[in-house]
């Protein structure tokens, strides 16, 4: 993974790198690191193991009087562990050059046998020294870093974003990329590198997607790209829609709170302009045609993580609207088995970031098979939905904490207006149907603000169960798979073991799980409009409670039925039973929230993980 960000420019030049990698240390904390030029032209490079704070500090204890010019790197490991010396930059051409990478140089063996036999000596365990001291003899050779930065891009196999910077060539920041992230931001008179507009948002929000296998070169008044050819390459700006204030934290603890308490507008505002004259209409499918829309037979849905849950939970809504067979897969499993895919398959993919690599080598495998592929993204001309034929945005609003949980609903909601659309254009969704689906959207801001709200009930949950060692959650129909993400949640921040299950199934297996004080949340479908399923549910907590579970029932406002049974309930609105799973998952994001809190974690960015993963 890992974030990188270039600067050129007459700006603070270390403020400009430091604020970027603090708005892109979710893609990794392992440890940080600039280089940059000072007023003399001399290359400077500080670089430290660990969270940010930590190279802030080298920062404040070694200063540099940097000019113009720099790069920057947070780093999430891959080769060689998370040590000072593995940290990026590293040094070239006698140290007169730096060099940044995000991916993984999967030849990287071969070339450092050629490093060993030109007498170079490596001080790191990465892939990215290999490529700098490469970029260093090549530099040598040809005299130009452009022509010399051209031969090693095309030598490399794997994945990267690479950023070099040389003290002979210092008002320049030359950067490449092959299925990892790069985008420009545009300034007056500086320009901007970076794994994402983050990287920038708060000096421009005028940016440029770099395309694959595209090198950029950025001086203070010029941008250039052009192909590993050399060719020139034309390019167009856009406008970013998030500002600074956006990705800020808001007065709240954790960006994951805040990210939580702003689900009514994410919902909110995916829904906002594809409800017109009393029709689900999505602007980006509707540019496909009707035809081959009413042709598709079957969907796949590939998705990672959280996004393979709210992918789950889709494939209900779009069955039931679009009467259309959905399946869902994750998708590193997807393109290794051969599906069996036609022209009258349509894969739609899920990603919150537009980057995570296993999705996106789905989607291009998709697509070289003739499939038509839709994209449900947040973020903003990301690689996936440029890939794509179409791309369905949710407008979540960036999103930093690593666990994720507005882009979960937002995606949920953008499946939801996916499925309503198919099922408007191939005949299957009735006016009723459409109305009563236009009617939940609009209440639905307000009850996922009201599911906001049981904030303080979760949290002294949490606080009594601080010392829980594992936890389970229960779900049925989309209840399913929103316990699957409740569990999620709670191992991904929480570190704590926990499982999700259909209820259905726990009688074949799962029960003898069951032992006096285990925990278990129950998802209770609604009794009014599924009084079938109520019930079922109801036996299962009845034969836990017999066995000694302490059962959390989250119930719909105004269900009595299970109150006998449960140790705790956590009371929601009353939305239609589809829809449940956009309240219902809120208390369980609080839930792992508080419990993590409770036993004094990082919630934003928990051990191990990264949030968006650009290696597969
Ligand atoms: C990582 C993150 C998860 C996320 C998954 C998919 O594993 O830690 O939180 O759900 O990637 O990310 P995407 O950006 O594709 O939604």
């Amino acid at each position: 993974m890992c974030g990188i960000v270039g600067y050129v420019g007459p700006g603070d030049t270390l403020e400009v790198l430091t604020s970027g990698l603090k708005r892109l240390e979710y893609r990794g904390y392992d440890s940080a690191g600039v280089a940059v030029l000072d007023d003399y032209g001399e290359m400077h490079v500080r670089k430290r193991s660990g969270k940010l704070a930590r190279l802030v500090e080298l920062l404040d204890d070694q200063p540099i009087a940097a000019t113009g010019t720099g790069i920057g790197h947070t780093r999430w490991a891959t080769h060689g562990g998370p040590t000072d010396v593995n940290a990026h930059p590293h040094l070239g051409d006698d140290g007169k050059l730096a060099l940044i990478h995000n991916g993984i140089v999967e030849n990287f063996a071969e070339l450092k046998a050629e490093i060993d036999a030109a007498g170079i000596e490596l001080v790191s365990e990465t892939d990215t020294e290999v490529v700098a001291a490469l970029l260093g003899l090549e530099v040598s050779r040809t005299g130009d870093l452009e022509t010399a930065f051209r031969a090693v891009v095309k030598r490399l196999h794997g994945t990267f974003t690479l950023l070099a910077m040389h003290r002979d060539d210092p008002a320049r920041v030359y950067a490449a990329r092959h299925s990892s992230p790069l985008v420009v931001g545009l300034g007056d008179g500086e320009n901007f590198l970076g794994s994402d507009v983050a990287a920038f948002v708060g000096y421009t929000r005028r940016a440029v997607a770099v395309e694959e296998d595209n090198i950029a070169i950025i001086t203070p008044d010029s941008v250039r790209i052009i192909d590993f050819d050399g060719a020139p390459v034309s390019f167009e700006e856009y406008e970013v829609a998030w500002n600074t204030d956006a990705a800020d934290k808001g007065g709240w603890d954790s960006f994951m709170a805040k990210e939580i308490s702003e689900q009514p507008d994410a919902v909110a505002n995916t829904v906002r302009g594809r409800v017109v004259d009393g029709h689900i209409e999505i602007d980006e499918l509707t540019a496909l045609g009707d035809a081959p829309l009413q042709a598709i037979d079957r969907i796949i849905i590939v998705a990672c993580g959280t996004a393979s849950y709210a992918g789950q939970i889709g494939a209900y809504a779009i069955e039931q609207w679009a009467r259309v067979p959905v399946s869902v897969e994750l998708s590193h499993e997807f393109r290794y088995r051969e599906p069996v895919l036609t022209d009258r398959t349509m894969v739609i993919s899920v990603s919150q970031s537009g980057e995570t690599m296993d999705t996106m080598m789905a989607v291009k495998y998709a697509k070289e098979r003739g499939v038509t592929t839709v994209s449900v993204c947040n973020t903003q001309s990301a690689s996936i939905p440029r890939e794509s034929d179409a791309a369905v945005y949710t407008h979540a609003g960036p999103e930093v904490a690593v666990a994720s949980t507005k882009a979960f609903t937002a995606q949920i909601t953008a499946l939801y207006l996916i499925g309503l659309h198919l099922g408007r254009v191939r005949g299957t969704l009735t006016e009723a149907d459409e109305a009563a689906a236009i009617l939940a959207f609009e209440s639905l801001p307000g009850h996922v603000a009201e599911a906001v709200a049981t904030h303080e009930q979760i949290a002294q949950l949490a606080h009594w169960m601080a010392d829980t060692r594992s936890v389970l959650f229960l779900g049925r129909h989309v209840g399913y798979p929103t316990a699957l993400e409740g569990a999620l949640k709670l191992k991904e921040i929480a570190y704590i073991h926990a499982e999700g299950f259909a209820a259905g199934e726990l009688k074949h297996g799962p029960i003898a799980l069951i032992d006096h004080g285990q925990p278990v949340f129950v998802l209770v479908p609604s009794p009014r409009q599924s009084p079938v399923m109520h019930s079922k549910v109801e036996s299962k907590i009845q034969e836990m409670r017999a066995r000694g579970a302490r059962v959390i029932a989250i119930v719909e406002n105004g269900d009595t039925l299970v109150l006998p049974f449960a140790d705790d309930v956590i009371r929601l609105p009353l939305v239609d039973s589809i829809f449940e799973p956009i309240v219902q998952v809120v208390p369980l994001q609080w839930f792992a929230l508080e419990l993590a809190t409770a036993k004094g974690l990082d919630v934003d960015q928990p051990r191990n993980l990264a949030k968006s993963v650009t290696v597969e």
